[in-house]
């Protein structure tokens, strides 16, 4: 079987199982089955797929037409132009929570031109700390890291899955010495005024909106990474802003991702927990996507 034949046996499967973009997927899925990119696939649509190969394209190609996601299949995800590695028990980072990256980095190099009151990170002379809460892959703190030489991280995250997979990534992109990981209950276990940034892209989904879920998030990816306590949505937020009010320096950075639907409540109750001027962040869509505010 030709690479070309392959794209189009596997196009046709996944047409036949409704997927969207059968057509990208197929030759993404061809592609992975033969360990390549896909700009190669496409320059050698005459290359032959050996009898592994052909057995792995079919393997997976009926995974995928049962609606598990095509980065499962291909272990293969990318996040603010990193390649990460990603499997079953941790969130597929999604395109959306680069933003919370963007509004890091934003505030990263302010910090570094504005002369703040407190002494700032760049007068400290040792590095500054962000936390990702709840890391996942480690998405967060390794985008971050890749584009704030100067920074160091923690990743927590109470799924020793998950971290896992955090563990491959930061070893993958040599952050092993900038970025630490340990499991834990969000910011329990850190120290006070010990961080300068606490960026967190919570469990969100709310009990109403679960069967609206794509069928590749509601039946493949952790429940426990994408359902906020249907009892008191906001408690995430409550407990990670409360503690990071205890472990920020003076002048640091709160950030958390959320939903159109929390993003306005989270700004009402921010000042409760410690954080003046809360700002909401509209993503490319233009849903309110980033709730942040800095330590007075
Ligand atoms: C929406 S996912 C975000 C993953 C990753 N940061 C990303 O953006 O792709 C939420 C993460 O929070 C973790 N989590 C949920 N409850 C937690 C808790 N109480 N303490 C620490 N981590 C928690 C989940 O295991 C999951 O990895």
């Amino acid at each position: 079987m030709t690479a070309q034949q392959a794209v189009q046996w596997a196009q046709a499967q996944l047409q036949a199982a409704e997927i969207e973009d059968a057509p990208r997927e197929a030759h993404a899925l061809v592609a992975a089955c033969l360990g390549w990119e896909r700009a190669r696939l496409i320059a050698h649509p005459d290359a032959r797929l050996n009898g592994a190969q052909i057995r792995r394209l079919h393997r997976w190609t009926r995974r995928r037409a049962a609606r598990e996601p095509l980065a499962y299949l291909t272990r293969r995800a990318w996040f603010y132009g990193l390649p990460l590695t990603v499997g079953r028990g941790a969130l597929i980072p999604r395109p959306e929570t680069e933003l919370l990256v963007e509004r890091f980095l934003h505030w990263a190099k302010q910090d570094a031109l504005t002369p703040c009151p407190s002494p700032t990170v760049q007068e400290r002379g040792d590095a500054p700390v962000l936390v990702d809460a709840g890391t996942g892959t480690g998405a967060i703190a390794l985008a971050c890291l890749t584009h704030a030489p100067g920074w160091r991280a923690i990743g927590v995250d109470r799924s020793r899955r998950a971290l896992r997979y955090a563990q491959i990534n930061r070893r993958a992109l040599g952050l092993e010495s900038r970025l630490l990981l340990a499991q834990s209950n969000w910011l329990r276990g850190l120290r006070n005024t010990s961080v300068d940034a606490v960026l967190s892209n919570p469990p969100y989904v709310l009990p109403d909106e679960w069967d609206a879920l794509p069928p590749e998030a509601a039946r493949y990816e952790p429940k426990g990474a994408l359902l906020a306590p249907a009892h008191d949505p906001l408690q995430p937020y409550r407990r990670i802003a409360r503690d990071a009010r205890r472990v920020l320096r003076t002048g640091g950075l709160l950030a958390f991702e959320t939903s159109p639907r929390l993003a306005p409540l989270i700004a009402a109750q921010l000042p409760a927990w410690g954080f003046a001027q809360p700002q909401i962040m509209h993503d490319y869509a233009g849903a309110m996507r980033v709730v942040w505010a800095i330590t007075t």
